[in-house]
């Protein structure tokens, strides 16, 4: 449903991206792994057109390769961001409307924040509480959430267990991984936590200086003895 072929990105001259070609299939989980720097942020800016770069985005059998961000988004694209960039003096409400403001059925949006506060009881709680007074797991619930309502077909996670406690970790982990399984959602991990990341993902990539080198399903990655000291710590 999304493919890449030879997807390279450049800042100024500097090329971040080396011909990165991938297949992702509807409602299943890829990890991409690699060290900081590696590209995995640019991985994602190129899939939503926010950097400059070469090759082709396909997604739904379309070329969207040179449609604008906005474009790309109301397709059925959705990012939740390293930093999260919720609206801190906004209420947590407010911040899930937020993600549906490209939508026109208004009733089924505020049946979908309803039902995302059922997903997430602790949105429910913290409903009228302004976003800065979330922890950080709660945070990331919340731009989890507010990603959601824009009923995406293709979600992007940039490492978002940065900064979260384990328990945190594994609670949006498998939120990630019920919400992917029940509506087909197709998830683009990007993550450090590699133990973590494959614990729900389907299949792998790793990126090393911006080329793939690696990619395939997550067991054949286990018993790669190479692979399991460089990203795994070893067995
Ligand atoms: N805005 C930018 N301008 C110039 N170089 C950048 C910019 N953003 C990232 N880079 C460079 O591109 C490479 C990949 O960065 P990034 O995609 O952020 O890596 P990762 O997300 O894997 O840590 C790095 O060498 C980084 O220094
Ligand atoms: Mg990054």
């Amino acid at each position: 449903m999304i493919q890449l072929e030879n997807l390279s990105a450049y800042y100024g001259r500097v090329q971040s991206l080396r011909s990165v070609s991938m297949k992702l299939e509807s409602g299943r989980i890829y990890s991409v792994l690699g060290a900081n720097g590696a590209g995995k942020t640019t991985l994602m800016r190129s899939i939503l057109g926010l950097v400059r770069s070469t090759g082709t985005v396909r997604f739904g059998g379309e070329d969207i390769s040179a449609l604008p961000t906005h474009e790309r988004i109301r397709r059925g694209i959705a990012i939740v961001p390293e930093n999260r960039r919720l609206f801190a003096d906004f209420t947590v409400g407010e911040n899930l409307r937020i993600g549906a403001v490209n939508r026109n059925d208004r009733e089924q949006v505020e049946a979908d924040v309803k039902e995302m506060c059922n997903t997430f009881p602790i949105l429910g709680q913290r409903f009228t509480q302004a976003a800065r007074t979330l922890s950080g797991g709660e945070g990331q619930m919340l731009a989890l959430g507010r990603a959601l309502l824009s009923n995406p077909k293709l979600l992007l996670l940039d490492e978002p267990s940065v900064g979260l406690m384990p328990i945190a970790v594994s609670d949006i982990f498998k939120m990630v991984a019920k919400i992917s399984a029940k509506k087909g959602l197709t998830v683009l991990l990007v993550e450090q936590n590699a133990k973590k990341a494959l614990q729900i993902a389907d299949y792998a990539a790793i990126l090393e200086l911006g080329s793939i080198t690696f990619q395939g399903d997550v067991e054949t990655l286990k018993s790669d003895d190479r692979l399991q000291a460089a990203y795994l710590g070893g067995h």
